[in-house]
C-alpha cells in the first residue's frame, strides 16, 4: 500500500509534482507538475476529452474564460452561498474548516490534554478575489472561477445558435478552478489552484427523464476510472446528505477513493435542476430557454453534471498504481496514462555500433505518433535503468545488444511482467503499437 509520503517523495525526486514556488518558500496550496507530471495530467485530459467529448455525437466541448463578470457569480450563488464553515482555535488562533472531523480531532490532540475551546462557526467564503483595470484606485473586483461549470451555462445559447445540438445534449470543458480553502493539505488533494474536468448535460426539465441522465452518466465515470486502470475495490459511491448538497445541487452523489487518509471524494455528479440557467435568465435578463421543435415546448432545461477533478484523479491514479515489489517500486499505470510509453537503451554506453544502432532506433519509434514520447537512456547498468522506468511507469524497454547488430532483432521488456522477448527492427513499431492499444 501506498503512504502519502512515498507518493510525494516519488513525485518530487522523478519530476511529477514540486511544491509551488518552493525557492521562495512556497505558496500553500499550490502545485507546479513536472516534466513526467504534466504528461500524465495531459493523458487524463485527454482520456476525458476522448470518452467525453470526441467519441459522441450528443456532447460537444468549449473553453471558457477564467476571468468573468462578477455578475455571474452572484447569479450562481456562489458570492452569498460558496462558504465552508470556519472555526478558530482559542487557544494557538489556527483557523479550521468546523466540518472536517479528523482535522478538527487532529488539531485537539496536537494540545496534548489541553481543553480546546472553538469560536462558533462563520460562513467563510471560497471565492478567489482579483482586481482588473488601468487606473490604480478605480480598479474592479473579479473572481478566479471556482467551478469551471458557470463559463459553459452563460454560452448555453451561443453553443445553441452556432451548432445543430438538441436537448439531450452536453458540453464538456476542462480548465482550472481557484478556492481559497481554509486548510489545504493531503498533497495536491486540497489545493488553492486545480483543475475540472466537466460534463454539463441538458435534459428535459422532468423528473423521469433527467433521473434516466443522471444514472447513465454516473455509470459512464465510474466505468471511466476502471477502464484507466483503477482497482474496482477502491472506488464507491457516496450519496451526500441534504446538509452537505452545494447550494445548486438537487441531488449529489461522489465517486470516492479509498485513499491512505481515508475514502475521499474525486468527482461528484450533481443533478442541477434548473438553477443555474434560470438564476443567468433572472440576472442578465436574457432569454436562457430551449424552444422543442419536436414538441413545440419551450422551457429550461435541468443540468446533469460530471465535475472531477484532474489533479486528485492524477493522485489516486499514482496511488493505486504505486507497488513496491522485492527489489523494486513500480508504477502500474494503465499504459494510455503513463507518461513515456517506450524508454530504448544500448546495451553498453561506451560501444559505438551499439549506441549508434540504439539512436537509430530510438529515431526510427520517435515519428511513431501512438508511440510518443519516446525515452533514451545510456546511464549506469541496464537493470538499473529498467527500474528508474518502472518507478515512473513506462510500460516496455528496448535493449540494443550485440545479437542486434547481428540478426537485427532487440529485445523488448514487459513493465509488470518483467519478461523479455526479441523482435526484429522492422517490426518493432508495429509491435508496440499493438501492445500499447
Ligand atoms: N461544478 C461542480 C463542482 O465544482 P465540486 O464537488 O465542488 O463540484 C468537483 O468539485 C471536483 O473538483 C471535486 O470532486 C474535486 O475532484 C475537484 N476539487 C474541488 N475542490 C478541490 C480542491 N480544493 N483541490 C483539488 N481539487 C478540488
Amino acid at each position: 500500500m501506498a503512504t502519502l509520503d512515498k507518493i510525494v517523495s516519488l513525485a518530487k525526486r522523478r519530476g511529477f509534482i514540486y511544491p509551488g514556488s518552493e525557492i521562495y518558500g512556497g505558496l500553500g496550496g499550490t502545485w507546479d507538475y513536472g516534466p513526467l507530471g504534466v504528461l500524465l495530467k495531459n493523458n487524463i485530459k485527454h482520456a476525458f476529452w476522448h470518452r467525453v467529448v470526441n467519441t459522441r455525437e450528443d456532447v460537444v466541448g468549449i473553453d471558457a474564460a477564467i476571468l468573468m463578470n462578477p455578475k455571474v457569480w452572484e447569479a450562481s450563488g456562489h458570492v452569498q452561498a460558496f462558504t465552508d464553515p470556519l472555526v478558530e482555535c482559542k487557544v494557538c488562533h489556527e483557523r479550521l474548516r468546523a466540518d472536517q472531523d479528523e482535522e478538527i480531532k487532529a488539531h485537539e490532540s496536537s494540545h496534548k490534554g489541553q481543553k480546546v475551546q472553538w469560536t462558533e462557526p462563520r460562513k467563510f467564503n471560497l471565492l478567489v478575489e482579483a482586481k482588473l483595470g488601468v487606473v490604480e484606485d478605480q480598479k474592479s473586483k473579479v473572481y478566479l472561477r471556482g467551478e469551471i461549470t458557470q463559463g459553459v451555462h452563460v454560452n448555453f445559447k451561443n453553443v445553441l445558435d452556432s451548432t445543430r445540438m438538441q436537448i439531450p445534449f452536453g458540453v464538456g470543458q476542462i480548465g482550472k478552478a481557484f478556492r481559497n480553502e481554509i486548510t489545504p493539505g493531503n498533497f495536491t488533494f486540497r489545493s488553492r489552484e486545480f483543475e475540472q474536468m466537466e460534463l454539463q448535460y441538458y435534459t428535459e426539465p422532468e423528473k423521469k427523464k433527467a433521473d434516466k441522465w443522471y444514472e447513465y452518466w454516473k455509470e459512464q465515470r465510474m466505468k471511466w476510472y476502471i477502464t484507466l486502470g483503477m482497482n474496482k475495490s477502491k472506488l464507491r459511491f457516496r450519496q451526500h446528505e441534504e446538509f452537505e448538497r452545494a447550494h445548486y445541487a438537487k441531488d449529489a452523489w461522489d465517486i470516492e477513493y479509498d485513499s491512505p487518509f481515508g475514502w475521499k471524494e474525486f468527482e461528484g455528479i450533481h443533478n442541477r435542476g434548473d438553477w443555474d440557467l434560470s438564476q443567468h435568465q433572472k440576472y442578465s435578463g436574457q432569454d436562457m430557454s430551449y424552444f422543442d421543435q419536436k414538441t413545440g415546448k419551450k422551457y429550461i432545461p435541468y443540468i446533469i453534471e460530471t465535475s472531477g477533478g484532474v489533479d486528485r484523479a492524477a493522485l489516486f491514479f499514482l496511488i493505486d498504481a504505486y507497488s513496491e515489489e522485492k527489489n523494486r517500486v513500480v508504477l502500474k499505470l494503465s499504459p494510455e496514462l503513463s507518461p513515456i510509453k517506450v524508454a530504448v537503451f544500448p546495451l553498453l554506453a561506451n560501444k559505438p555500433e551499439l549506441v549508434k544502432c540504439a539512436r537509430e532506433v530510438y529515431g526510427l519509434l520517435s515519428t511513431v505518433h501512438s508511440l510518443l514520447p519516446v525515452d533514451w537512456d545510456d546511464r549506469g547498468n541496464i537493470g538499473k535503468r529498467y527500474f528508474a522506468q518502472d518507478e515512473i511507469g513506462t510500460p516496455y524497454c528496448i535493449t540494443i545488444d550485440f545479437d542486434t547488430l547481428k540478426d537485427n532483432t532487440v529485445t523488448i521488456r514487459d513493465r509488470d511482467t518483467t519478461k523479455q522477448e526479441r523482435v526484429k527492427i522492422n517490426t518493432l513499431a508495429a509491435t508496440l503499437t499493438k501492445k500499447l492499444q
